[in-house]
């Protein structure tokens, strides 16, 4: 029970991270009375135009966030993006905050470290080979024991930034360079990993909630460059894959806690399943659940987090997500987005424009979402809607 939003006594939620999953989590929480905060690094972002409040501020400052986070004294603390000062969340949890799913799950994912120690060393599942590296020399003796091609990334990092596959012992050097300008932190520390040559890769979304843990349908993804260009749901796989996913995803997310959405990566060999990373949140490639099932990701996450019961799942419809990006070469907030007539005349099909403000190479502008009767003409009609879609300068 609680107030309507502009009471004394709202029930509030603080999206630490406001961008296109943020903003369809606000719009779930709405449509429950909640009273929604955004906050970002920048102006505009994509949750802030439907929040009913927003602050900018430098969301790895341990200050800043510290002194926003005890003005507006949030029912819930969700952290949106893994670029947060989490050491303050954790301090703030045991001085009676609420953070989702916990303070010490957005800690351990936020750094690849953190959750990769935790999936193969505490908890014993199957993951690429790897190790740490605090220099290029270490970097070099890691790489030689790996045996090429391993993967090179640094520890604080998303959507493929700073990450490289290294090919040959001449690659080091570059890889060794990219992890340094791609990362985040001030750390110089990075994982390398042997490259797993996965037959399929897919996203377990796992909700846990009062009713216990539930699983969405295996959600499959191609990735170009580290980073999503297209989805469907279902994944096909065999009985045994698929319950080699679910004990996989009920681990991790056991060992984290909390109530919410997480999205569990998952590389399918063909000598089984093998643990990527996860995010303790809803995922980007699970978007696709905004045609496909009867609760979104977001619902679900919503609901999860506000205690409330997920009884069950339900898929309603086979459907795809392709991704619309930044072209090369042009950065600028003097672009229009064209094309979407043209993509919505396609049948069964929607698309979110996120509405972000700077268009940069490579950056995610909307996604084009279909279903159909089979994945592969969902596939191909999201692919065919999401290249309709155009990012246009004005001059
Ligand atoms: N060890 C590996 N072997 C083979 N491919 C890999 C490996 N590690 C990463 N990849 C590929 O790179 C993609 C991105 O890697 P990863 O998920 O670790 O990075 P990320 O920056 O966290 O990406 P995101 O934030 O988009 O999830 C993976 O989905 C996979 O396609
Ligand atoms: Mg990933």
């Amino acid at each position: 029970m609680w107030g309507n939003p502009a009471s004394r006594s709202p029930k509030t939620i603080m999206l630490l991270g406001s961008g296109e999953l943020g903003k369809e989590v606000v719009i779930e929480a709405q449509r429950l009375g909640v009273r929604t905060i955004a906050v970002d690094r920048y102006e505009h972002a994509p949750a802030m135009g439907v929040a009913h409040e927003a602050h900018v501020i430098d969301m790895l400052d341990p200050e800043a966030l510290r002194s926003l986070i005890l003005q507006v004294k949030p029912d819930l603390i969700i952290p949106e993006v893994e670029a947060i000062a989490t050491q303050v969340l954790v301090e703030l949890e045991s001085e009676g905050f609420t953070v989702i799913p916990t303070a010490t799950a957005a800690r351990l994912t936020m750094d690849r470290e953190g959750i990769r120690r935790l999936a193969a060393e505490k908890l014993g599942l199957p993951t690429a080979d790897y190790r740490f590296a605090d220099s290029l020399e270490e970097l070099e003796t890691a790489v030689a024991e790996l045996g090429l091609p391993c993967v090179v990334k640094p520890l604080m990092s998303s959507s493929g930034k700073g990450q490289s596959v290294c090919r040959s012992r001449e690659d080091v050097q570059a890889c060794w360079r990219m992890a340094m300008e791609g990362g985040r932190a001030q750390n110089t520390r990075v994982i390398v990993e042997s490259f797993v040559p996965f037959t399929s890769e897919i996203t377990m979304l796992t909700v846990r909630s009062v009713s216990g843990t539930e699983f969405c349908p295996p959600v499959g993804h191609i990735q170009r460059d580290g980073d999503y260009v297209e989805s469907w749901q279902p994944h096909f796989m065999s009985e045994e894959e698929l319950r080699e996913a679910q004990d996989i995803a009920r681990k991790i997310t056991d060992a984290l806690g909390g109530y919410g959405l997480f999205g569990v990566e998952l590389f399918i060999t063909p000598d089984g399943v093998v643990f990527s990373e996860v995010s303790p949140r809803p995922h980007d490639t699970g978007m696709v659940t905004m045609v496909t099932q009867d609760l979104s990701e977001f619902a679900l996450h919503v609901r999860a987090i506000l205690g409330f019961p997920v009884p069950s799942v339900e898929l309603l419809t086979p459907g795809a997500s392709a991704t619309l990006k930044g072209g090369e070469g042009r950065e600028g907030e003097d672009f229009r987005i064209a094309g979407i007539g043209e993509a919505l005349s396609l049948p069964r099909t929607q698309v979110r424009i996120f509405g972000k403000p700077l268009c940069k190479p490579g950056r995610r502008m909307a996604v084009a979402l279909s279903a159909a009767e089979d994945v592969e003409t969902a596939r191909s009609r999201a692919k065919e809607a999401a290249n309709l879609l155009k990012v246009v300068w004005s001059n």
